[in-house]
């Protein structure tokens, strides 16, 4: 083949980041309003086209060193010619919404299609975290699987996740702080915390685990109200964590203030995304007008349990 494809989803964690790195479980959704398309042809040397990059693939910044690495990786290990990598997104990048997986992803599925081999699911995704590694230092593979996939997941680090029905009427809002996220920086951040006063940390995080595998339990009940407490609680540990930060708070507070059953941010924190739910469209309407008005760069609303499998 002289060209390949391949795409992927952003993702929406629900419940569980952070906690997530130190083996407890964790929700994400596939987040269908934002995806990343990659292609892939031959060239006379690796050349990156994106929104980011145009130009050849060894002079490409530092921020793209995980594509660099992906890339000389697949072609090592399958003796490739040089490739054009041409990428187009519409998810946010450093937004917790899994951007860098969602890329490396879709690089993946295209190379393979290039290539015309199969792949499994299992290589994806040991590519897919090569790749996590150099972005994210430490990554759980939480983005890796949920980007990949088109179905809400549980996920353990370690374990085979589960993907579960949506049983749950509602909205999910999203809003983007604007505010580049520092995922890197706060799980080593938390890591320092953890060594530095692991009783604290540890029952934070212990309690974090606790409140996704409830969250689980409100999503298979139809419990839309009870799902916003556990949220709210699970932004109380996160803010104690000190990964939360005053934009993200302020958007929080104000979706609340405006009819959300329950906020929190969502990834990695410092900046990045903040999710709200909502009970129904029009009042979801209003908080995503509420938070554009607090200067939230960008909103989406996504209906829970009505995804387009594919
Ligand atoms: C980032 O989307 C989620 C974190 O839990 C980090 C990880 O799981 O690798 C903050």
């Amino acid at each position: 083949k002289s060209s390949g494809e391949g795409n992927a989803n952003g993702k929406i964690i629900l419940m569980g980041e952070h906690s997530v790195v130190y083996g407890k479980p964790a929700i994400a959704f596939p987040f269908q309003p934002t995806h990343v398309t990659a292609e892939i042809t031959d060239h006379i040397y690796d050349v990156l086209r994106s929104g980011y990059f145009v130009g050849p693939l060894a002079k490409a910044p530092k921020s793209l060193e995980n594509i660099k690495t992906l890339i000389h990786q697949l072609r090592h290990d399958f003796s490739t010619p040089p490739v054009q990598i041409t990428i187009s997104s519409t998810i946010p990048a450093e937004r917790g919404m899994g951007s860098s997986a969602a890329v490396a992803v879709a690089i993946t599925r295209a190379f393979f299609d290039w290539q015309n081999l199969p792949l499994s699911h299992e290589l994806l995704l040991t590519y897919v975290n090569y790749a996590e590694k150099i972005s994210h230092g430490n990554p759980s593979g939480i983005d890796a699987a949920a980007t990949a996939g088109d179905e809400p997941i549980l996920f353990q680090k370690s374990a085979a996740f589960e993907t579960f029905p949506i049983n749950i009427s509602g909205f999910l809002i999203v809003a983007d702080t604007g505010v580049k996220g520092k995922t890197r920086q706060t799980v080593k951040a938390v890591a320092q915390r953890f060594e530095q006063d692991n009783k604290t940390t540890g029952h934070l995080i212990n309690e974090l685990g606790d409140l996704t595998l409830k969250a689980k339990k409100a999503i298979l009940n139809n419990q839309a109200a009870y799902l916003g407490e556990l949220m709210n609680a699970a932004q109380k540990n996160l803010a104690a964590l000190q990964v939360s930060d005053q934009t993200l708070d302020n958007l929080i507070m104000v979706a609340n203030q405006n009819g959300a059953l329950g906020a929190k941010l969502t990834g990695g924190g410092k900046g990045g995304c903040m999710i709200a739910l909502a009970s129904d469209y029009s009042t979801a309407k209003k908080i995503t007008t509420a938070l554009t008005n607090q200067g939230a760069k960008a909103t989406w609303i996504q209906e829970l349990g009505v995804y387009q499998y594919a």
